[in-house]
């Protein structure tokens, strides 16, 4: 929908489907944060203060910031921000390596919806928001690196809890 004022046409550099996928994303982004918030309140639960440190930092310094990412965009090009239900998250994990395993699958579904917007973006021809878009394809290699890395470490540590999480530390 174009905005006027007057005669005057307010900018509207979003079609309907780009701003609705965007929407989405943000309660995507919003639910990672949720997500590692739930890991570093189980972290912490667990005396793994090395742990829920990482994950309180990642939920605030990366997810949080991505969100407002897609909310800035939306608002500049014109569209309209709508924020969703972001739904449940656990608290409950077995172990260290199941939290680190989510993660990691958590970061490639991620990845997938940042491609399925770039899909669409570059399907409808709307390229203003490459640039938003490869900035979030390269800052996915960067998560799923850094939760690969924090696993490989672990198992590097022979999975010496104590050890390991003393030296946990987010690179934020
Ligand atoms: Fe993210
Ligand atoms: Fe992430």
């Amino acid at each position: 929908m174009s905005l006027y004022i007057g005669d005057i046409k307010m900018v509207n550099l979003i079609s309907p489907e780009l701003n609705d996928l965007m929407n989405k994303q943000i309660v995507e982004e919003l639910r990672s944060a949720y997500i590692y918030l739930g890991m570093a309140a189980w972290a912490e639960e667990q005396g793994l203060k090395g742990l829920a440190a990482f994950m309180k930092i990642h939920a605030e310094s990366e997810e949080y910031i991505h969100a407002q990412k897609f909310v800035n965009y939306i608002i500049e090009t014109g569209g309209k921000v709508e924020y969703g239900t972001i739904e449940k998250v656990t608290t409950n994990y077995q172990n260290v390596e199941t939290v680190l395993k989510e993660a990691i699958k958590h970061e490639e579904h991620i990845t997938s919806k940042i491609k399925a917007l770039m899909d669409l973006a570059t399907d409808r021809k709307e390229y203003y928001a490459l640039d938003l878009l490869n900035w979030f394809i390269q800052e996915q290699i960067e998560e799923e690196n850094l939760f690969t890395d924090l696993y490989t470490s672990f198992e590097l540590s022979g999975k010496n809890l104590g050890v390991w999480d003393h030296y946990v530390k987010h690179p934020d």
